[in-house]
């Protein structure tokens, strides 16, 4: 566990949630986007294409690092490291996750919004956590509150984000990516227009000069 590197976030900190409904949509919606920059993605297990289209993107996608959303069980967590994901992102936490974490050299995102959440999570091991639903949860407010009593601690807040609020979210110290689905237009994708997507990813590459230098890379 200690051994775990966040780094790929650096170059990289806007990260899109995608939920494949059509696994034909896989691979030119990832190669749509990273020609746009942005190369994390992170696709969700909540359509049955989820795990495929991690084995596809991995496979056929030059430049992609793919990882894993909307974890829920250790089961599922097995599931998406066998299909080829890189990190693994969960909506919320459980003991279950984290002793499955622990064992690997993964990157974990476990959920965490209340600061019992959070400090679970941190007594667990896990330095770099999930911030879900953002926008309801106290938003960027709520995440540079954290920054009191748990200094050492970093989030990646999804939920409501998009290309207009995001940078609030970037410039605080204490956040060292976003996501959201704002990346991946349902309409886009179903009629193929991927240098649209592709446009998108550019101006959300652009959000990373947000970020602040204080904390990253300390991970
Ligand atoms: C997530 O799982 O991170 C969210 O579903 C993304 O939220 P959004 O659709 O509001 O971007």
């Amino acid at each position: 566990m200690n051994s775990v590197s966040y780094a790929f976030l650096n170059n990289a900190p806007v990260i899109p949630v995608i939920a494949i409904e059509n696994l034909d949509h896989a691979v030119p919606l990832a190669e749509a986007l990273v020609a746009g920059g942005i190369v994390n993605l992170e696709v969700t297990l909540r359509t049955e294409h989820g795990l495929k289209a991690i084995s596809l993107i991995r496979d056929q996608v030059k430049g992609a690092n793919v990882g894993v959303g909307t974890v829920c069980s250790a089961n599922e967590f097995d599931a998406a490291i066998d299909a080829g994901a890189n990190f693994v992102v969960s909506p919320g936490q459980s003991d279950a996750l984290f002793e499955r974490a622990l064992l690997t050299n993964i990157p974990f995102f476990p959920g965490a919004v209340t600061a019992t959440e959070v400090m679970a999570a941190k007594e667990a091991g896990f330095k770099v956590l999930k911030f879900f639903p953002a926008s309801t949860s106290g938003g960027a407010a709520a995440i540079k509150a954290f920054a009191g009593p748990f200094a050492d601690l970093q989030f990646v807040p999804t939920g409501g984000i998009n290309l207009e609020n995001a940078s609030s979210y970037l410039s605080l110290s204490n956040v060292r990516a976003v996501g959201g689905s704002w990346l991946t237009p349902r309409d886009a994708i179903y009629s193929g227009q991927w240098d649209d997507i592709t446009q998108i990813a550019r101006e959300a590459s652009e959000l990373g000069a947000y970020l602040g230098e204080p904390l990253h890379g300390s991970c």
